[in-house]
């Protein structure tokens, strides 16, 4: 059994990384929140899995290539990005790494249509992304869920195993 589950939180500028981790924790949107969230851990007793959880926000720009002290301890990379900005979801197919990753579409509280269609394609071409979400820091929507699917995705694998060290 996992002693603990490491997640990070990454994406473009603005997509609303910080907002959802500070709406998982207060249960309410921020109307102004930092640039950058302190790392928090959920004790064990709350989360769905019974594993302590630490959630970290990683601000600045994300590479695959520029492997990160924080990048190379997460168990499950969480890809965010903004449903009402194509751009933001674009950026996301560069991203390739060992870990399972879960696109997380924020902001939908700003859209009528769903981003599934642009970001299946996605999904089908990276046997890594384990998942995917749209959810609303504003409104509280999907924000549980998505933790629980982050969590599920280090302890219950589905897609393939990574080695890393079978990786150059
Ligand atoms: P950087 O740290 O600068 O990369 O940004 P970030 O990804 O942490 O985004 P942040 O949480 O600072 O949010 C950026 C802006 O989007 C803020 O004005 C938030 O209030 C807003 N925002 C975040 N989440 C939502 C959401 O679900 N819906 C709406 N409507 N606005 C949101
Ligand atoms: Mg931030």
């Amino acid at each position: 059994m996992r002693k603990d589950v490491r997640i990070l939180l990454v994406g473009e500028p603005k997509v609303g990384k910080t907002s959802l981790i500070m709406s998982l924790v207060s249960e309410e949107f921020p109307d102004e929140v930092p640039l950058r969230a302190e790392e928090i851990t959920i004790p064990a007793d709350v989360t769905p899995e019974r594993v302590p959880t630490h959630i970290v926000d990683y601000s600045g720009k994300f590479r695959s290539h520029t492997p990160h002290l924080s990048l190379l301890e997460a168990n499950v990379i969480c890809i965010v990005y903004s449903v009402n900005n194509k751009k933001s979801i674009e950026k996301v197919s560069s991203s390739a790494l060992m870990v399972p990753l879960i696109l997380v579409g924020n902001k939908s509280d700003l859209v009528e249509h769903s981003s599934m269609e642009t970001i299946l394609p996605i999904m089908n071409q990276y046997s890594e992304i384990e998942t995917c979400v749209e959810c609303s820091a504003k409104n509280l929507k999907n924000i549980s869920e998505l933790f629980y699917y982050a969590q599920k995705a280090v302890l219950h694998p589905t897609g393939p195993l990574y080695c890393p060290e079978e990786k150059e």
